[in-house]
């Protein structure tokens, strides 16, 4: 059985300015404690305008989460107003950058072109993509569930170097679930995390296939996070909402 390291994650979303970011992130550490970072990979992803600040506070105050970003563009710098290099994260020790987020599909017209570009980007800066992928209520009610994340996670890793891909982060994020307090069952997130698993096999490899860290998110809370974790292909959450609050979600990583 190959050693996957838990990974929790707290996609804040566009919540919390920098002062209430640095709140956040000093409350939990105050809640969590060597034993929880010996367990689990925590990672706060704010949103752009406080990564400096939760940065500064994580290496001043010398605690052991890492920083995540939401989302950046795929080009080193150049005439892109309003968007943000994954040179300029690296910069500020951001060590993941969630990518393809069904948000950012959905809202802001992110094709799995665009998306793999960003995975690669963030690949070539020495950070680590957490791809999301994800089906619609509709394609889910139709059973097309397995064949569509099938081809989120193709689309990802297309031009990936296997080892690279060993190293990554996918989130498996149910579109229906996301923020609507309706959950997978574990049963049914880890079907389909085993069935990303099985594609990663086909285009990666067996080991990158057994390494890669996957993630179930879409309403994860402090009472279904052990459950889903009991499951053999779920490797942590990418939690939204309950990542807002610092007592839920160090209860989220507390989960054991
Ligand atoms: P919720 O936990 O609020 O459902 O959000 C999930 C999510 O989108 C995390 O990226």
């Amino acid at each position: 059985m190959p050693d996957r390291r838990p990974l929790i994650a707290g996609n804040w979303k566009m919540h919390h300015d920098h002062f209430a970011a640095i709140q956040l992130t000093q409350k939990l550490s105050y809640l969590l404690d060597r034993d929880d970072y010996d367990a689990v990979d925590v990672v706060l992803c704010p949103p752009f305008t406080d990564l400096r600040s939760v940065q500064t506070t994580l290496e001043s105050d010398r605690i052991p989460m890492a920083l995540g970003a939401q989302n950046c563009h795929w080009e080193d710098q150049g005439a892109f107003t309003g968007e943000v290099s994954p040179a300029m994260l690296a910069k500020l020790n951001v060590r993941y950058v969630i990518a393809g987020h069904s948000e950012r599909r959905q809202l802001f017209g992110e094709t799995d072109d665009v998306v793999n570009r960003k995975v690669r980007a963030v690949l070539a800066h020495g950070m680590t993509p957490i791809l999301c992928v994800g089906e619609t209520l509709e394609e889910k009610e139709a059973g097309a569930t397995a064949a569509r994340v099938d081809g989120q996670v193709r689309a990802g890793l297309a031009g990936v170097a296997r080892d690279s891909v060993a190293g990554m982060v996918i989130a498996y994020e149910p579109i229906w679930a996301i923020g609507t307090g309706r959950n997978a069952t574990p049963d049914d997130a880890q079907a389909t995390i085993a069935a990303v698993r099985a594609t990663v096999r086909e285009v990666a490899g067996d080991a990158a296939a057994s390494a890669v860290r996957i993630q179930y998110g879409g309403s994860v809370k402090p009472g279904n996070i052990a459950s889903l974790m009991e499951q053999p292909d779920i490797d942590g959450a990418l939690v939204g909402g309950a990542s807002l609050d610092a007592d839920e979600f160090a209860r989220i990583v507390r989960y054991r």
